[in-house]
């Protein structure tokens, strides 16, 4: 078991209810606020937690089929327990690490969205974790990554240092513009930042900066967007 696993089965019983939880659930809001919502289809979120986004997501769209992954065994057992408690049954979650993982689990499924919110910075080789992310999406589909802002940030800055110097686990926290390359790298077009976020003693944080980037993959006919007709919300201005 990694280090990462370790660190999120420690947290999962009570990842919903302590000091952070509200930071993490204003992190799922602006999500929901500003990400593409679509009424049918399939979703995925990569680094799920407890599950909480998809369940806001999910909430009066029997139409909907959703699936979280986490590496952390704990957070997939919460996740499907509260998943089962809201009456969730089109919410479906999988324990495994996304960089080493089969896509074979997930081949029933045609993933309109894929969401991956604050683990982005976990992945070893995010240019490989990426390129796996637009692999997984259906053409026509979009990608939603919700990350920290280095750029804007010596509190982030400073924790990249801890994790790197003392911590020791592969956390690595990236630019703004190392992220974009990362999507663009891997196919991904109109890769932009839709909401940034900075604010002081914010939702129990002495400091947050936050950016949500989207990208698209472009379908055969060159189609950028999901254009079923199922979408019932978009994403608003910065
Ligand atoms: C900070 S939590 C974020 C959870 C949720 N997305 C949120 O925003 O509240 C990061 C999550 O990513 C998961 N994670 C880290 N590396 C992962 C990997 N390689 N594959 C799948 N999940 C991973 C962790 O287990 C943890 O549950």
């Amino acid at each position: 078991m990694n280090v990462v696993e370790q660190e999120f089965d420690a947290l999962a019983a009570e990842y919903e209810n302590n000091r952070l939880a509200s930071w993490y659930q204003a992190h799922a809001d602006e999500m929901l606020q500003h990400c593409i919502t679509i009424e049918e289809g399939d979703i995925l979120d990569i680094g799920c937690g407890t599950g909480h986004f998809l369940r806001e997501y999910m909430k009066g769209k029997p139409g909907l089929k959703a699936v979280g992954v986490d590496v952390s065994s704990s957070m997939i057992v919460e996740a499907s327990r509260k998943a089962q408690e809201a009456g969730l049954e089109n919410l479906k979650f999988i324990h495994a690490d996304w960089e080493s993982m089969s896509l074979a689990p997930l081949s029933g499924y045609n993933f309109n969205i894929i969401f991956c919110a604050n683990a982005f910075h976990y992945f070893t080789d995010p240019q490989a974790a990426s390129d796996k992310l637009y692999k997984l999406l259906s053409d026509g589909g979009m990608l939603y990554v919700l990350e920290r802002n280095k750029a804007r940030s010596l509190l982030t800055l400073f924790w990249g240092f801890l994790h790197s110097t003392f911590i020791k686990d592969q956390v690595v926290f990236y630019k703004n513009s190392e992220l974009i390359n990362f999507f663009e790298k891997s196919g991904f077009t109109g890769v932009r930042i839709i909401r940034s976020i900075k604010k002081y003693f914010w939702k129990n944080k002495i400091f947050t900066s936050i950016v949500l980037l989207e990208g698209k993959k472009s379908d055969a006919a060159g189609n950028d967007s999901i254009t079923t007709g199922t979408i019932t919300g978009k994403q608003g201005s910065k």
